[in-house]
């Protein structure tokens, strides 16, 4: 992992504008403030979509269940976190007679560890099979899996793909699922942009701290010295676009050495460096990036707001 960081970090910034991966931010403590940053009163989603998974889950299991399926399937739900949310579905799908799998895939080691635990406790019954991976090799695991499946994404994790890397991540998906496979993406939905923004500059910080801990991490990691008081968080959000973008700023002009690299980084005052997308989408979007993906819309849930929507779709 150590290896996949440097390099990523040496590419990253190389680039113009300097970017780094949101992908790095899910250490222990960032496992941790994601947590945090959930129950945060301004970061609607993940309530949005447990108010989905709370009303709908009966009819979320139908629709991932097609009448001509049956047998045992695979449940695999890439970048699966705490699993609040899937938990409503598998009690769901547990309280049908049916047999599967859940594969939980998640980057992160603790937050997988901290899911099994969980899992143990409150669904003795269920059958697991976690893998902790980066996206890229649950694709290639997913390939390889026989039988009948079923792929969550959840959470708009989708939104951290660019619109090109969301096409292309999409079609990969799509090409193991046979005809009575289904996949189920969660997309937060354009809305008040001033809510949109607030939920990614919450007044206590916590999404600031979270920003902030990937260059605590490459300190740490990469024997970085970066000095935490030079750097600040920034989140815009173009509703354009519904391009919800996180930052972090050089406060001042300032020289950065990386031990691991052998290298140091200049940065201008009040240059960033990009580290997250978290696109926003409406719902023609959805059908459009489904039918690019030679993929067609099963059924939408959404919450009694409309905040956020849960898509399952089928080849
Ligand atoms: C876990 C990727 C869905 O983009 O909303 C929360 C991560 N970043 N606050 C998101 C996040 C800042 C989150 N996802």
């Amino acid at each position: 992992m150590t290896e996949n960081l440097a390099a990523h970090v040496a590419e990253g910034l190389r680039r113009m504008p300097k970017t780094l991966s949101s992908m790095y931010f899910y250490d222990e403590v960032g496992s941790q403030l994601f947590q945090q940053i959930m129950a945060l009163p301004e970061y609607y989603p993940t309530r949005a979509e447990y108010s989905i998974f709370e009303a709908q889950s009966a009819a979320l299991v139908a629709a991932l269940n097609p009448p001509e399926a049956s047998g045992p399937f695979s449940l695999v739900e890439l970048g699966a976190g705490d699993g609040l949310k899937t938990k409503l579905l598998l009690r769901a799908l547990l309280a049908t007679d049916q047999a599967f799998t859940y594969i939980p895939v998640d980057i992160s080691p603790s937050a997988v560890a901290g899911l099994m635990a969980s899992l143990q406790q409150e669904l003795p019954s269920l059958h697991v099979e976690p893998l902790v991976a980066d996206y890229g090799t649950a694709l290639a695991t997913l390939a390889t899996l026989p039988g009948r499946k079923a792929v969550l994404f959840l959470g708009s994790n989708i939104g951290n793909f660019d619109p090109v890397g969301r096409a292309g991540f999409l079609a990969q998906l799509a090409a193991p699922l046979g005809p009575a496979d289904r996949l189920l993406l969660g997309f937060d939905l354009q809305k008040d942009p001033r809510r949109i923004r607030a939920a990614y500059d919450d007044a206590q910080g916590v999404t600031a701290a979270f920003n902030r801990n990937l260059l605590t991490r490459l300190n740490r990691e990469l024997g970085a010295d970066f000095a935490l008081d030079r750097w600040q968080h920034y989140a815009d959000y173009e509703p354009l676009t519904g391009a919800m973008r996180s930052f972090l700023v050089s406060t001042e002009a300032q020289t950065v050495c990386i031990e691991a690299l052998g290298q140091a980084f200049e940065f201008a005052a009040w240059e960033l460096i990009h580290t997250e997308n978290s696109y926003k989408f409406t719902q023609p979007q959805i059908a459009e990036l489904a039918a690019a993906a030679e993929m067609r819309v099963v059924a939408t849930f959404t919450d009694v707001a409309t905040d956020f929507a849960d898509v399952v779709l089928a080849r």
